[in-house]
């Protein structure tokens, strides 16, 4: 087919041609902001989902629905290592200058402008000279420390967004590389937000593990948030995914084709979007046939072998690849923990530092006490082939001295 009309969008946060299986998801959220707007309370959303499910992709939608009903916004991608107060803090500022563009100067909109200032300077955030409030408000957001200041911000930032009769929308991807301060920091200022019923709407997005994270950062963040599973789409969605965007383009696919793509992607957006892109550039014409789809198969696994799942295995020591491998030796997952160290040949004890570097990585989570899986989807197929052989773990002995010393 002409690659000049290929329709897929396969790479990370890329709008996809049709947004398939999330209009539920969407309908809640525009009701949320309805319910914002209208100063009812209203609980933030956090998007829990793995790997190239659709998160990004989510919150880039909301945030357009956000800002068509007119809400200012915030929105911040966290590194991994965190970093919030140095994000938030210049996408705040943003907001402010909204605020305070229109109509000249409110009395909290330089309030919060004072307020901001102080929480730039306590943690000492480059962003600029804050032309607005050059006045320090005093004692306020400057402690320096996170859980103090962060709701002392966000609390006058939405004081001052009431003020001018419009809502705050804080958008925040990648959640779980909050630091559990920035993490506790945030939930405490969200609830600050709410108990106030100032207006405001938190959208968060990451792997899994974020709910678990949160509950134990605060225990009221089981309420204050709802927590949607974006998980890989259904039948139905799956095949709009893949076939409207042909059909609009005048290309079809034959059923067996499209059983055949919804087989080897186990209908994860990023992997349909894949084989759509691919499979479109090599089929010789339309109908798209299960044929076009087997003959394609392989370079797509190769293509993402070299990079989707490469990047991922290659920031990864060799004991954090041996513990993936093993993982993969066991099925698709979820995993006892236990059972992973049996397959290493070690006690669970003995690896448990790996499996928490692996955690902090984003590489893999746990659902339950106990147990381990993998937070990119069909990562284990990709660890038997880039590692076929299993091989067990030897932990370095303690010599008597206390000295590391290699086990023979
Ligand atoms: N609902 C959907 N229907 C079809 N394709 C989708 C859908 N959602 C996302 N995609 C596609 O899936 C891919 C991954 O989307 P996105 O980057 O939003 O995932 P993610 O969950 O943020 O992944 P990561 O955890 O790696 O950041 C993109 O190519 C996007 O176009
Ligand atoms: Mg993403």
């Amino acid at each position: 087919m002409d690659r000049r009309n290929n329709p897929y969008a396969p790479g990370a946060g890329l709008q996809p041609p049709e947004l398939a299986g999330r209009d539920r998801l969407l309908d809640e959220a525009t009701i949320d902001m309805d319910r914002v707007l209208g100063s009812r309370p209203t609980k933030g959303m956090m998007l829990l989902g793995l790997r190239g499910v659709g998160k990004t992709v989510l919150i880039n939608r909301l945030h357009g629905m956000a800002e068509d009903k007119g809400f200012r916004t915030a929105k911040v991608e966290a590194p991994e290592g965190g970093m919030l107060p140095q994000l938030l803090a210049p996408e705040l500022r943003q907001v402010l200058y909204q605020l305070d563009i229109k109509t000249g100067t409110g009395q909290l909109v330089r309030r919060a402008s004072s307020v901001l200032r102080n929480f730039v300077s306590a943690f000492m955030v480059k962003i600029g000279e804050i032309e607005l409030g050059i006045e320090r408000a005093n004692g306020i957001a400057d402690t320096g420390n996170l859980e103090q200041d962060l709701p002392d911000l966000m609390v006058a930032v939405c004081e001052a967004a009431k003020e001018r009769h419009v809502a705050l929308g804080i958008f925040l991807d990648e959640v779980q590389y909050l630091s559990s301060e920035e993490l506790a920091s945030l939930i405490v200022a969200c609830h600050e937000v709410a108990q106030r019923n100032l207006p405001m709407f938190f959208v968060g997005a990451g792997l899994p593990q974020i709910a678990a994270l949160a509950g134990n950062a605060k225990s009221y963040a089981k309420r204050l948030f709802t927590y949607p599973v974006v998980g890989p789409l259904e039948t139905v969605a799956a095949r709009a995914a893949l076939v409207n965007p042909a059909r609009n383009e005048s290309v079809d696919f034959e059923d067996d084709a499209v059983e055949e793509i919804l087989r080897v992607t186990d209908r994860y957006p990023y992997f349909i979007q894949e084989w759509g892109f691919h499979v479109w550039n090599s089929a010789p014409a339309s109908p798209i046939r299960r044929m076009d789809v087997e003959q394609t198969t392989p370079g797509v696994i190769a293509h993402l072998d070299a990079n989707f799942f490469r990047v991922r295995f290659d920031r990864l020591t060799p004991l954090q690849q041996k513990y993936l491998r093993a993982m993969a030796e066991l099925g698709a997952g979820p995993y006892q923990t236990g059972e992973i160290a049996a397959t290493l040949g070690v006690e669970a004890t003995s690896v448990a530092t790996v499996r928490q570097q692996l955690i902090n990585k984003g590489m893999v989570w746990s659902q339950r006490h106990g147990e381990t899986a993998f937070t990119v989807p069909l990562f284990d197929e990709f660890m038997k082939r880039q590692m076929p052989k299993l091989e067990i773990h030897e932990p370095k002995r303690r010599s008597p001295r206390g000295r590391a010393k290699s086990a023979k």
